[in-house]
């Protein structure tokens, strides 16, 4: 169940512009030189409004990019301000992030985000599936039944194991400095990978990612658990020394 070269995710957020390919253009060339890191798992996801130019701009590519949401509808269609999955795919992401807590608060359902996973792995993204329990789900203990109701009322049961990579971010963590306790951790992760074996009749277990207040100073801390699969990193992948650090310091 476990892998030597884990993920190191950067969700970007809503952050960038043209000027910021530098930082893409470091962590690039970072993924060059250092032996420890399998080139297929860095990833960052931009905003729609780069990915077609620094995809373009990364002459070679030692790294995957990505973005973070697309519509449910897979191509063309009357939304306006949206962009399908087929658009994003063409501009160049090989990944996209779907569910995350941001957009789920402002009223994307499980029901939709299955519509959304499915549009983007018939476009053949790689889909990077965010679940996680709010502070008050746990605080009323509900952890366990809410992140399987988001896994099972999302995720078709002949889904392709190699193109969706779950990520566990508990919504009090973003952003807040705050991190789980690693035992509680360790257990959540192993939760997450039986319940989906059991659940979708895999013959194999899942990737699960942790994301949520992670940088430099804290990333040693998650290398005692061994299922995870890497991490999915926010505020600190805007920076290219702390993502550089946060990958460094994990293989220290
Ligand atoms: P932070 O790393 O800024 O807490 O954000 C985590 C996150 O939301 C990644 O998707």
């Amino acid at each position: 169940m476990t892998n030597k070269f884990k993920y190191f995710i950067g969700n970007w957020k809503m952050f960038g512009d043209i000027g910021s390919f530098k930082i893409v253009s470091k962590i690039n060339q970072y993924a060059y030189k250092d032996k420890k890191v399998n080139k297929k798992k860095i990833v960052l996801c931009v905003p729609n409004t780069l990915i077609h130019f620094y995809n373009k701009k990364l002459k070679k590519k030692y790294i995957s990019l990505g973005v973070q949401n697309c519509h449910s509808n897979e191509k063309y269609g009357s939304f306006t301000g949206s962009v399908s999955a087929s658009m994003l795919k063409k501009a160049g992401a090989q990944h996209v992030i779907i569910g995350h807590s941001e957009n789920r608060s402002e009223g994307e359902t499980n029901q939709l985000l299955k519509k959304k996973v499915n549009s983007a792995i018939n476009q053949k993204l790689n889909v990077i599936f965010c679940i996680g329990e709010t502070h008050k789900d746990k605080k009323l203990g509900k952890t366990f039944s809410i992140i399987r109701n988001q896994m099972k009322e999302t995720l078709n049961k002949q889904i392709n194991l190699k193109k969706i990579i779950l990520a566990y971010e508990p919504v009090w963590a973003i952003g807040s400095n705050k991190i789980p306790k690693i035992n509680e951790l360790n257990i959540i992760i192993n939760f997450i990978k039986k319940t989906f074996k059991k659940n979708f009749k895999s013959k194999k277990y899942p990737k699960v990612l942790y994301g949520g207040s992670i940088g430099p100073k804290n990333i040693k801390l998650f290398a005692s658990i061994n299922e995870i699969d890497g991490f999915l990193v926010g505020g600190a992948s805007q920076s290219s020394k702390k993502f550089i650090d946060i990958i460094k310091n994990y293989y220290k």
